[in-house]
């Protein structure tokens, strides 16, 4: 898997292009402006976007050549990342420590995801906010970007369910353009989520 990735990033193009994913770009005002964890970040284009908006950033891939496209990208942006070289499969997102955790086409087995997720609660801070945007199943039929392994792709239902701590304002399967770079072109089909950790509200009583 980890040659898989760094092969894919190897070139000079980034694979998913220099900018945010637009679902982010359009929710990342929800995200309070403090440590902002982007998992399966990749080339980094994520993190560049919210490290511009004022967060502190950092990133975590299994592709050492993701994240070396990473930080050249955040040096041409005059940002600065925090980079972790790790597999979620063993990583941990610590205990109520961000803003925000931003996952975009995190495509994990669903041990690993459910590990991943079963986390997420934890790792935000009150008021904390996920940001999630994933390939769903009904892509395979489309075939314009993502795994071709269904296995690899979380249902809303799946999600909802490992997600169910956090308070989703969003929550929904979406078929739309997708158009990211070499890999993401076309009519796809995705699941979006925003969730909240506990609300600010309810830890000041
Ligand atoms: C489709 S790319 C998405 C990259 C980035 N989030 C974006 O939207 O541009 C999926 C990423 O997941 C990473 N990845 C896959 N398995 C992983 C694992 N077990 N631990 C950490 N990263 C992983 C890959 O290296 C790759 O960068």
């Amino acid at each position: 898997m980890t040659d898989f990735w760094n092969q894919r990033y190897g070139g000079d193009d980034y694979a998913y292009g220099v900018e945010p994913n637009d679902f982010l770009r359009a929710e990342a005002h929800r995200i309070p402006i403090g440590p902002v964890l982007c998992l399966a970040e990749g080339e980094g284009r994520n993190a560049v976007f919210l490290a511009g908006l004022g967060h502190q950033v950092t990133a975590v891939d299994l592709s050492a050549e993701g994240l070396r496209k990473a930080e050249q990208l955040a040096r041409r942006a005059g940002v600065t990342l925090e980079l972790i070289h790790a597999d979620l499969a063993t990583f941990a997102l610590g205990l109520d420590r961000w803003s925000g955790i931003v996952e975009i086409f995190m495509h994990l087995p669903a041990a690993v995801r459910r590990r991943v997720h079963a986390q997420i609660p934890l790792a935000l801070r009150a008021g904390g906010c996920l940001v999630l945007e994933s390939y769903r199943p009904e892509q395979l039929a489309l075939g314009t970007g993502g795994p071709k392994d269904a296995s690899l792709l979380p249902t809303l239902a799946d999600l909802r369910d490992e997600l169910r701590p956090l308070e989703l304002v969003v929550a929904r399967d979406v078929d739309r353009e997708i158009h990211e770079g070499q890999f993401h072109a076309g009519p796809s089909a995705t699941v979006q989520i925003v969730g909240f950790g506990e609300s600010l509200k309810g830890a000041e009583g």
